[in-house]
């Protein structure tokens, strides 16, 4: 029997990413040894403070049973906690803090809350795939709007489209370019907001990776912002739990309550052990979180030195795992990337997998051990 899927599928771009862990398999199983700069997945344990809250609750029967839909209150109460102390905001945890499988779970459910027919969403062209991709999954229009070096990689706001605009999704530190938005940027982005009548839908999951003791701001911080936005952040990069699958949206009490609505009907929450080991991580020392940053620095000073001295160009992280590498004019992403992989033995995602506006940049993920690192500098600088 033929089994046709629906139309929506057909819709989405092919996945950079399965075809290169193909090829990356395909190497692999000739006996290569692949240095992997490719996903964005924490290679460092998750600390044992918060594992520890997982088996002290795993085996209470009280959390074998399904969670409340929008996350315990003593989860949302540690969210609320730390967006205080984090970044000095005051939320209401019972309506304007839920919990999340993720925070892609969120990226995915709000489109399906909020998006429909004759609606435009504006998305980052680089960006994380996910935004556009659920935006079309909803049935509404995708709007990609630039984001250059030369307004660091910021987009030009007086320059974005406001017709039928319904929300637009953002993310600072950014996935894939590592830049980042200051208060200012996010103070005139909530002002053409309201003024427009438009939905921020800002993905904040970096913001606790960052480097030379600078501290990535939440656009919750600008007044103004919840009456027009909603935040999404995720233990996953901060506490190397993600595979753990748990977040949080915050802000906006309207928008929560219809990605509420969607999620009530969609999934059942999370475990409540996981959400006890949330609690433990939010509530917890923050040490961890700095190690964290100082081993990624380690690392991207190594990377960064190495590509320096080989004469490339990129600008320097200061928050995220990842390098955006130009690859200065020599080829195409994806063939700069082959060329990587199938030469050095050393695995990059093309820019153009997160857009068109990504051609002609590879990024490098900072998840190896500095070893590793060293290692795949010197072979990059033996075959360029
Ligand atoms: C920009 C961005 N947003 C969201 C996610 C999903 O994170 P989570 O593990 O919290 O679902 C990722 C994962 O790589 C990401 O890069």
């Amino acid at each position: 029997m033929k089994i046709v899927s629906a139309d929506r599928l057909q819709k989405l771009p092919p996945y950079l990413f399965a075809q290169l862990n193909a090829k990356k398999k395909e190497l692999k199983d000739k006996g290569a040894d692949i240095i992997d700069l490719g996903v964005g997945d924490p290679d460092l344990p998750t600390p044992k403070h918060i594992v520890d809250a997982l088996c002290a609750q795993a085996g209470n029967i009280e959390n074998h049973c399904y969670p409340t839909y929008d996350g315990m209150p003593a989860f949302r109460s540690a969210v609320a906690g730390w967006y205080q102390k984090r970044f000095s905001v005051s939320l209401d945890h019972n309506n304007e803090t839920v919990a999340l499988m993720g925070a892609k779970d969120g990226l995915a459910h709000i489109c399906w809350a909020l998006f429909g027919p004759g609606d435009r969403v504006l998305c980052p062209d680089p960006g994380y795939p996910v935004y556009a991709a659920q935006t079309m999954f909803a049935g509404a229009e995708i709007v990609k709007y630039p984001v250059r070096p030369e307004n660091k990689y910021l987009p030009v706001i007086s320059e974005l489209p406001t017709k039928g605009i319904k929300a637009i999704f953002l993310c600072y530190p950014s996935n894939p370019t590592s830049a980042v938005a200051d208060l200012g940027f996010y103070r005139e982005l909530v002002e053409w907001a309201i003024k427009n009548g438009i939905i921020i839908l800002n993905d904040g999951i970096y913001s606790e990776i960052a480097f030379d003791g600078y501290k990535p701001p939440s656009i919750m911080q600008v007044e103004g912002a919840r009456e027009c936005a909603i935040e999404f952040h995720s233990l996953s990069k901060t506490y190397n739990m993600t595979g753990w699958r748990i977040g949080m949206a915050v802000g906006n009490s309207q928008i929560l309550s219809a990605l509420l609505k969607i999620k009530t009907n969609t999934d059942s929450g999370v475990f409540q052990a996981v959400q006890y080991a949330g609690i433990a991580a939010l509530e917890g020392s923050q040490e961890c979180v700095k190690e964290n940053c100082r081993i990624y620095q380690e690392r991207r000073d190594i990377l960064a030195a190495g590509l320096k001295k080989m004469g490339l160009e990129f600008d320097l992280p200061r928050a995220t795992f990842y390098l955006w590498l130009k690859t200065s004019g020599k080829t195409g992403s994806i063939d700069f990337a082959d060329l990587l992989l199938e030469k050095a033995g050393v695995m990059v995602v093309p820019g153009i997998g997160f857009g068109a506006n990504g051609e002609g940049y590879v990024r490098m993920a900072l998840t190896i051990p500095s070893q590793r690192m060293k290692e795949a500098v010197e072979r990059i600088g033996k075959i360029l």
